[in-house]
């Protein structure tokens, strides 16, 4: 019997409704056969952030066509999977709730094997997929829900080394954009505006970076920005390009200023933990910042740590992460059965103590 293994992935744990094929064979790379992303930004757009009930509707409607799209751009059929893998949490648990009964619908028919993957596993393991990352290695996951680094030395071995007490840096680009009037995603437009903008203007705060330790806040920089921007328009009435311009440029100073420290730290005590071949990875949609990128690059240079950034559609939510996670749990051993249940938390580090908010889908990691 070949050791090859093709997983269908289903992923609907927030925002986007995602199914992908992956194949691999022991000591080859493996293969994204297809991954499909249907998002949802314009159903929520006229609501400025994700509502769970719609989400949880869309992703019902959605899911079993990404499926479809998925064998179809792999040309397969069922009958060539060996699993079925899905996202069980964390996540919003209307979308978690969908994607779980789907799977186990799809098991049931089948007769395949059913694992439930944790989300955050997924983007954690993702370096594995894109780059073959060897164990151990520090992840930073950076984006609209998640922040925080992790130690990761197994499919199921995660230590959390710090994160966010509050906002995800993602979740403030999105906050931040909304205050001044700019599209959501936040992200993408507070970049677009900060290059013309002066970084140096502003002197927003740098939190937590007088403390030790690799914990992180974000929820003070938007509600320091709004001062600005409010003192700016109770002078002027309202506010110039340049302004706006300036206060992206000085928000994203901050956030880029705060990752970069943090980071040196983080892969202080992780190099101390695991002093061969270090390799420091990225995933999460903040990561597609270039401003940000450069300065995670230039902290792994300065501590002699190879650096990885998995192309953008992997470091976003997608489906191809919940498969290679679900091979790799396939190989470990684990499998699920009808009782798997669909989580709204689940932290990775099951030792580390509860954080004490995480990101817009609520404290979960
Ligand atoms: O990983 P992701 O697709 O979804 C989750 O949150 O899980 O990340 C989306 C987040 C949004 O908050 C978006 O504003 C942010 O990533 N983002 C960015 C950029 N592109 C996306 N933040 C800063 N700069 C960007 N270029
Ligand atoms: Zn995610």
């Amino acid at each position: 019997m070949s050791d090859t293994l093709t997983i269908l992935g289903l992923e609907s744990s927030c925002d986007d409704t995602a199914a992908a094929i992956v194949r691999h064979t022991p000591g080859k790379p493996p293969e994204i056969l297809s991954s499909v992303v249907a998002g949802q930004t314009e159903l929520h757009a006229a609501f400025g952030g994700v509502v769970p009930e719609i989400a949880a509707r869309a992703h019902t409607e959605k899911l079993d066509v990404c499926v479809e799209e998925a064998l179809g751009e792999a040309g397969l059929g069922l009958a060539a999977l060996d699993a079925i893998a899905v996202t069980a949490g964390p996540g919003l648990i209307g979308g978690v709730l969908a994607g779980v009964m789907l799977a186990k619908g799809l098991a049931a028919g089948t007769g395949l094997p059913l694992i439930g993957v944790n989300h955050l596993a997924g983007h954690a393991l993702t370096p594995r997929l894109t780059d073959g990352a060897a164990y151990p290695y520090l992840m930073l996951l950076v984006s609209g829900g998640h922040c925080q680094f992790l130690l990761v030395e197994g499919e199921e071995d995660f230590t959390r080394l710090g994160g966010t007490i509050d906002d995800a840096p993602g979740e403030a680009f999105d906050k931040t954009a909304k205050l001044l009037g700019l599209p959501q995603p936040g992200g993408p437009s507070v970049e677009a505006e900060a290059k013309t903008g002066n970084p140096a203007r502003f002197k927003l705060p740098r939190p937590l970076l007088d403390r030790p330790g690799c914990d992180m806040s974000f929820s003070g920089l938007k509600t320091a920005l709004l001062r600005e921007r409010d003192k700016l328009v109770q002078r002027d009435g309202g506010l110039h390009l340049q302004d706006r311009a300036d206060l992206c440029a000085s928000f994203q100073a901050a956030v880029s200023e705060v990752l970069a420290e943090k980071s040196r730290r983080a892969l202080e005590d992780y190099i101390g933990r695991c002093p061969a071949h270090p390799v420091f990875a990225v995933a999460g949609g903040v990561s597609a910042n270039m401003t940000i990128r450069a300065a995670l690059e230039t902290v792994a240079a300065q501590s002699g740590a190879q650096f990885l950034a998995p192309p953008l559609r992997l470091c976003t939510d997608n489906a191809a992460m919940i498969a290679w996670a679900g091979i790799e749990r396939f190989r470990a051993g684990r499998r699920d059965d009808m009782t798997l249940a669909a989580r709204p938390r689940w932290p990775l580090d099951r030792t580390a103590p509860a954080m004490l908010g995480s990101g817009k889908k609520g404290a979960k990691a």
